[in-house]
């Protein structure tokens, strides 16, 4: 099995990263050489990968194909490559509508989307694909886990999810910043915030039968600290969340 990448950037990075070592039988990993830098940082580091001489070369010698150029540049890039009839080709590239795609591949392939975030290179992350396909799905288990979306709504829907990564850190900083304004050094601060909330996400992942809500509760003593929090965040802070995803969807649908 070969995998080829178009487009050798932050995510080619992390995507190549986590496939070597994942057990998945991939005897080459073809990258273009742009970027120049991580290309040979990738050859360096992995004997399986090798530098193609352009675009064509690795869309040639790809079993399974991964666009991963940003969105600005994707038509031109895509229109001027020879892909095979059936070819297996998975586009990472971000707003890119599966119909735009197709038209610029203009071939019969076998297209998925999928929104790989960068924690595949230490293979924990979660990867959305769209339409469901077991041979990709199976790829993005070895790099974490995969949720398979059935419709094109459901994969918009994970899109506008995905896009709370900013908020997470975003509050962990405004909470750091709290306790530091209250005279604690903002690195101790941190040392305890970010394990306790790897601990919550921990618990969250855990596929038990207990819902979120009933999580919330079992962390919250009535009449407690936890919940006094919850109740005054959910005022306005539920509110605000929900206004922010969905003009997030709003975009993604544009
Ligand atoms: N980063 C993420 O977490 C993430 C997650 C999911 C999806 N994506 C999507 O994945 C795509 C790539 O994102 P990225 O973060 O990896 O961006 P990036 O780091 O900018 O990588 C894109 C790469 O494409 C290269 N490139 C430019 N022109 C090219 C051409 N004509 N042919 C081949 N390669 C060319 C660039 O090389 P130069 O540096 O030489 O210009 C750059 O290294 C985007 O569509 C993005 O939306 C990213």
């Amino acid at each position: 099995m070969r995998f080829g990448f178009v487009g050798t950037g932050s995510i080619t990075e992390a995507m190549v990263t986590g496939i070597v070592g994942s057990g998945l039988e991939v005897a080459e990993i073809v990258v273009s050489p742009r970027n120049p830098e991580i290309a040979a940082r990738l050859a360096s580091r992995f004997p399986a990968v090798q530098i193609a001489m352009d675009n064509q070369e690795v869309v040639d010698a790809a079993d399974i194909l991964f666009l991963a150029v940003r969105p600005q540049i994707a038509e031109e890039v895509i229109r001027s490559l020879a892909f095979r009839k059936s070819q297996k080709i998975v586009s990472v590239i971000a707003a890119t509508d599966r119909s735009k795609l197709l038209t610029w591949i203009g071939e019969d392939v076998q297209l998925t989307q999928a929104i790989p975030l960068p924690f595949v290179a230490d293979r924990q992350g979660v990867t959305a694909i769209f339409p469901p396909n077991a041979e990709i799905a199976a790829i993005f288990f070895a790099l974490g886990s995969a949720v398979e979306c059935e419709t094109k709504d459901e994969y918009d829907l994970l899109a506008v999810a995905s896009a709370l990564m900013g908020t997470y850190f975003g509050l962990l900083d405004r909470a750091t910043g709290w306790l530091a304004e209250k005279g604690m050094a903002k690195a101790k601060a941190r040392a305890y915030l970010a394990p306790l909330f790897a601990s919550l996400a921990q618990r969250a992942a855990k596929a038990d039968q207990t819902t979120l809500d009933a999580l919330r509760r079992e962390f919250s003593t009535p009449g407690g600290l936890n919940e006094q929090v919850f109740d005054d965040f959910d005022r306005g802070g539920s509110r605000a969340l929900t206004d922010a995803l969905e003009r997030v969807l709003a975009r993604v649908k544009e």
